[in-house]
């Protein structure tokens, strides 16, 4: 059940609920409303903090009785760290973690978003600590025979009644739905998750939503040419299926098309270059991109986005059989490019490659694709940190801009052009692994790359972040929905990058960058 979100001017000792929640800075420092839990305890609030090792760090939180004193049976204390640190990220990761430890209360009140610092804008403060909250909730409980749902129905935050909060709340709310119904479709386990059941899951989503959703079947994708997506799926009973849904704004439109890409693996075992038992377990996983950019279609509307839509998400389940595609086979893909399979487990850039053929080839004016590609990038970047990498700085730059302000970590991966000869064939135009095994982010980026024909594009491959080994902040141990946050917030923001051929399309002075981090290089 979604979670209501509403405001209320009643003092914290008076505000009506299951839990009061209030947050407390480092070393102790009380932050808004704690006084009335403190004033509840006859004043030993730092004493039961001290006592009970709570030191108001980030993530920290501890349930204080207040027997009957306040309005609320029960506070929560939730650690801010620093007051000058505060970032929309500390307040959602906060209210994830008052979420969690919220399992029986239905209502919750809190001064969580009164915390922020006065250069947050109080919208996204609003939708952060809505994100954290639905997010914080979420549980997959699908096939647990006595798991226990998350109570939480309510959360009104004490202050000022302001348009701006309610505007956060509505969004922050839309945006964690999609995130969940993404984290559902991951954690499914792939008997349940035929490339088929899949795209009647997405169909089932998208109803009602704004977009058209045309689904082809092999039939289709043979007459389409989608070389890529049939040589991946020919080796399961369970065949291939790729997804496209356009989101045409209503009303007055802003110019240019953005196009996502997801890779859709619904379960890779690595083909007949068979993956390790270990290496198996979380390849139900290998279809978040998917999940991920559908789920983002699903909010498009509702979030009134402004520009035009389209997404491509390939579908297929990557299996070993009489039927397979071998090592050394050859596929031509949909732009007329031959691929030599050297290892049937490189499958995602294989789907990849037809998916970002036909989205350049549909009028995109900027694509960004996202997949759980390479084991490289985690051992590169770790398993919460997603590689990004692109042709064009100017649209990464965007891309990084738009994950920089919803808080999913991406660091830019440079696309070498001296290490474009490791993918030459001996047979076809192009093979789908690199010779010598280093650098294997970065040779499946310039394989793609291949199939963008010279269009603006990124690349996000988050084979690290698409699932979560722990409880963390926002995610809930195993599938994420990392990019969904990113991709809705690139939507509502997108410009349009200028043409290569020089036709300008806009004529806004280029941003200086203000991180530190380094430009991915075109060497
Ligand atoms: N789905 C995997 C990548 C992956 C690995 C994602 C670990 C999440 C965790 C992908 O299809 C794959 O198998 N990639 C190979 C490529 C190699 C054969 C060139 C890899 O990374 O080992
Ligand atoms: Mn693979
Ligand atoms: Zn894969």
């Amino acid at each position: 059940m979604p979670i209501a979100f509403g405001v209320t001017n009643q003092p914290a000792d008076r505000a009506p609920g299951d839990l009061l929640a209030v947050p407390v800075f480092a070393e102790r420092v009380l932050g808004p409303g704690a006084d009335a839990v403190d004033a509840a305890l006859g004043g030993s609030l730092r004493d039961f903090m001290a006592e009970s090792g709570f030191a108001g760090k980030p993530d920290e939180t501890i349930v204080v009785p207040t027997a009957g004193s306040i309005a609320a049976p029960a506070a929560v204390l939730v650690g801010l760290g620093d007051p000058d640190a505060v970032t929309s990220d500390t307040l959602r990761r906060a209210a994830a973690a008052i979420a969690r430890r919220a399992v029986r209360a239905r209502t919750v009140v809190t001064t969580l978003q009164q915390a922020a610092p006065d250069g947050l804008a109080t919208e996204s403060v609003a939708q952060a600590v809505a994100e954290g909250f639905v997010l914080g909730s979420y549980r997959f409980l699908e096939y647990k025979s006595d798991g226990e749902a998350s109570k939480l129905a309510r959360v009104n935050v004490i202050g000022a009644r302001d348009p701006a909060i309610r505007t956060g709340f509505e969004r922050g709310a839309i945006v964690a739905e999609a995130v969940s119904w993404a984290r559902d479709m991951v954690n499914e386990p792939s008997g349940a998750k035929s490339p088929a059941q899949f795209a009647a899951a997405a169909r089932r989503l998208l109803a009602g939503k704004g977009v058209t959703v045309s689904v082809m079947t092999e039939a289709e994708l043979r007459a389409q040419k989608m070389g890529g997506v049939l040589g991946v799926g020919q080796g399961s009973s369970r065949p291939p299926r790729f997804v496209k849904v356009t989101y045409q704004p209503r009303g007055k439109r802003l110019p240019g098309t953005l196009a996502l890409v997801g890779k859709g693996v619904v379960f890779d075992s690595g083909g007949l270059s068979l993956k390790t038992a270990s290496g198996m377990e979380t390849m139900k996983t290998d279809m978040s991109g998917a999940a991920a950019v559908l789920a983002a279609m699903s909010a498009m509307q509702a979030l009134g986005v402004r520009h035009r839509v389209v997404a491509y998400a390939p579908m297929v389940e990557n299996m070993p059989s009489g039927t397979a595609i071998r090592p050394g086979d050859v596929l031509r893909m949909r732009n007329g490019t031959t691929v030599e399979v050297l290892n049937t487990d490189a499958e995602g850039r294989l789907i990849l490659a037809d998916a970002l053929a036909l989205a350049a080839s549909q009028r995109a004016d900027a694509i960004v694709d996202l997949a759980t590609l390479t084991g490289a990038c985690v051992v590169a970047l770790g398993e919460k940190v997603a590689g990004i990498m692109g042709n064009r700085a100017e649209w990464v730059d965007q891309v990084q801009a738009a994950a920089d302000r919803v808080g999913e970590p991406l660091w830019p991966l440079p696309l070498p052009r001296e290490y474009r000869k490791l993918l030459d064939s001996e047979v076809a135009d192009i093979k789908n692994i690199s010779s010598g095994g280093y650098g294997g982010a970065l040779t499946a980026g310039l394989f793609l790359e291949t199939f963008t024909d010279k269009v603006a594009w990124a690349h996000l491959d988050i084979a690290g972040p698409a699932r979560a080994s722990a409880d963390d902040g926002e995610l809930t141990k195993g599938g994420t929905g990392f990019g969904v946050r990113t991709l809705l917030d690139l939507a509502s923001a997108f410009e349009p990058p200028d043409q290569p051929n020089g036709i300008r399309r806009r004529s806004s002075p280029s941003k200086r960058r203000t991180s530190s981090r380094p430009r991915p290089a075109r060497s």
